[in-house]
């Protein structure tokens, strides 16, 4: 859908980025699953994959068993203790960060949160950055009562008169994946990306998709 003629332009704020809570209450763990009428995306899951030093993104995992290493492809959900202000955190679950057990040394493992970082090649999209230090922060995201990952934020209109803010915040699926190369000529993969505009991404090879969480068995939980 592409709005050109419009009037009013419309934006979301993103990138609220969870700095001054802590966010140490965890659920169990989970695996993160693709829901997307694309054949090729749908039922598949989603795993880490290497990005850069440390770094990781939200890769297709062609895999249809993933239970030889379930420790590598699970995330859990790190809330406050704070009870959440806004009335959408009723309706579309807690928000809080996206955390993955990053291993090191063999046995060991860092917990690490997700934030959102513009891709450098796909326009238009940010994609979900795993990194370890401090300087990582984290990004805001939540699950609805049916499973699904949001991200909620407050809704505003540009107007003649500047931004337009709605009244609280409401919750947006705006999950694709595309063929990302990240960076530049280095690795080919297709990532889950954030749409940052209100209109079909810019790239092309971006298809939508809705990701899913199912949680793990509890017998023989490895991770965390
Ligand atoms: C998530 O919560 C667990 C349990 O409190 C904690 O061990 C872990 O460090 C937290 N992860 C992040 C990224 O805050
Ligand atoms: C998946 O892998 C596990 C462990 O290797 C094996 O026990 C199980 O039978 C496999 N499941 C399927 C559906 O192939
Ligand atoms: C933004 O504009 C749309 C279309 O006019 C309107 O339906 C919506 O209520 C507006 N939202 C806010 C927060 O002003
Ligand atoms: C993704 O894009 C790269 C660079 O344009 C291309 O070489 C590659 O074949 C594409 N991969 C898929 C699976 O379409």
């Amino acid at each position: 859908m592409h709005h050109t003629n419009s009037i009013l332009a419309t934006f979301i704020v993103l990138f609220r980025i969870a700095l001054t809570q802590t966010y140490n209450i965890q659920t169990p763990p989970f695996f993160l699953y693709l829901v997307s009428d694309d054949a090729d995306f749908q039922g598949k899951f989603l795993s880490p994959c290497h990005i850069g030093a440390g770094e990781s993104t939200l890769c297709y995992n062609s895999a249809s068993n993933i239970s030889s290493d379930p420790s590598l492809y699970t995330y859990a959900l790190n809330t406050t203790a704070d009870e959440p202000t806004d009335p959408s955190a009723e309706i579309y679950g807690a928000p809080g960060v996206l955390t993955w057990n990053l291993p090191y040394n063999g046995n060991q493992f860092e917990s690490i949160p997700m934030s959102f970082v513009p891709a450098r090649s796909v326009s238009g999209v940010a994609l979900l950055d795993f990194e370890p230090g401090p300087a990582s922060g984290g990004t805001q995201i939540a699950f609805d009562d049916n499973n699904f990952m949001n991200v909620q934020t407050v809704f505003a209109n540009a107007t003649e008169t500047g931004l337009v803010y709605g009244s609280s915040n409401e919750a947006y699926y705006r999950w694709y994946m595309c063929n990302a190369t990240e960076p530049p000529g280095d690795y080919n993969y297709w990532t889950l990306s954030w749409d940052l505009s209100s209109a079909t991404p810019a790239d092309s090879s971006c298809c939508a998709v809705q990701v899913w969480r199912m949680f793990m068995p509890q017998a023989g939980q490895p991770n965390p």
